[in-house]
């Protein structure tokens, strides 16, 4: 990535005229999450990372800023984001956590808490959130959280981050009792998506993110799901333009859905196919199993489910799981997993309302609809598969 764009020793007259005409990100996948005056902007572009700095300097967001990464992130991307920000005359400060789900608790969040104190950090300083869903979510919920708010604006480097949890405000850690139970729907000022720094993610990784972008094209888009299946070899190849425009197809969904229904009070659900079953399947594996090869699991489960009720079609059905199967992602519940601790956790789901679980259901390649109506005979016959 190094010299991608060589910005070190330009005309300060140049920057001015690049930044006052607004073509620092001059992308055809730029998107905005309407949101009335919490409205911002999405960043798609190979290489974003480098120009970060001059946006950020001409949107007036914050006077300063923390940077906060896992410590593995730090290395790869943060001195390439601490330059961006210092050329352009940005104040900044990077902080560090332990890599890792195991540090999405309450005691980094104090310990992060202190130090943005002793920093001296105020309502007019920023948190710039640098990494995947587990640095989103916990320093988004420290900007929701710190001094009653502060400014944050998301850097997503996993794909599952990029095309999921940076945008739309969910932020949050665990607690003993259960993932995400503590946190808060804020709303970052800007995404920043560089496309090109998903060549460092492990390919599990990469192949958890591919899962979230299959349930795009299922619940929501047929055409795109189509591009899904053209572009296999592309994708998996990490073709630039490819993944530019698969990763603006769904970011273009989410802003979507996140601006009709911000808190989840309905259509948002949607974005929780796959999630029920697979949610339980993940915690049944003791965190074992990446969350997007669960949810590949729980999306196939959910079909299967549709079709035995008579809503979808069961070509259709198998098409999506030989697609996700295509992509090197398991389509089924491990032989040796406890079925009864997955129907506990299934029951224990946080998304259930009034006691009864809901289910994504898909009535074709690009629609669903939500139940509450999935009988615990219906779950047991997915699970004894
Ligand atoms: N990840 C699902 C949502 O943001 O609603």
């Amino acid at each position: 990535m190094e010299g991608r764009y060589c910005f070190s020793g330009i005309s300060p007259f140049f920057v001015f005229e690049v930044q006052e005409l607004g073509i620092i990100f001059m992308s055809d996948y730029n998107l905005t999450v309407g949101l009335g005056r919490r409205s911002y902007p999405i960043f798609i572009e190979d290489g974003a990372m480098e120009k970060i700095g001059f946006d950020l300097a001409r949107r007036n967001i914050a006077s300063r800023y923390v940077v906060i990464a896992d410590d593995h992130v730090a290395k790869l991307y943060g001195s390439t984001l601490m330059t961006t920000l210092g050329n352009s005359g940005i104040k900044a400060e990077l902080l560090t956590f332990p890599r890792g789900e195991v540090s999405k608790n309450l005691q980094v969040f104090s310990r992060l808490s202190s130090r943005l104190a002793q920093l001296g950090i105020d309502r007019t300083s920023g948190i710039i959130a640098l990494g995947g869903g587990v640095t989103g979510d916990l320093a988004g919920f420290l900007a929701a959280s710190y001094m009653r708010g502060i400014p944050f604006v998301q850097v997503p480097t996993t794909l599952l981050s990029q095309v999921d949890s940076s945008v739309g405000g969910k932020t949050g850690v665990d607690i003993p009792e259960g993932k995400n139970l503590v946190g808060a729907f804020y709303q970052p000022r800007a995404v920043y998506i560089d496309t090109a720094v998903l060549i460092t993610l492990p390919v599990e990784e990469l192949l958890g993110g591919i899962a979230e972008v299959i349930k795009y094209g299922v619940i929501w888009d047929y055409e795109f799901y189509c591009f899904m299946e053209r572009n296999l070899d592309a994708i998996l190849a990490l073709e630039p333009s490819v993944i530019q425009q698969m990763v603006h197809s769904c970011c273009a969904i989410k802003a979507e859905v996140v601006a009709k229904d911000e808190r989840e009070a309905d259509l948002r659900r949607i974005l929780n196919f796959g999630h029920t079953i697979g949610h339980a399947v993940e915690a049944a594996s003791d965190y074992s199993l990446i969350h997007g090869h669960a949810v590949a699991i729980g999306m196939v489960a959910a079909l299967r489910i549709s079709v035995a009720s008579g809503l979808c079609k069961r070509k259709e059905a198998g098409r999506v799981a030989t697609l996700i199967h295509a992509f090197g992602l398991p389509t089924e519940i491990p032989e040796d997993m406890d079925r009864k601790r997955i129907k506990a956790y299934i029951k224990t789901d946080k998304k259930s309302v009034a006691g009864s679980v809901h289910y994504i259901l898909p009535t074709s390649i690009g629609s669903v609809i939500i139940s509450n109506e999935v009988t615990e005979e219906q779950v047991d016959t997915v699970l004894q598969r």
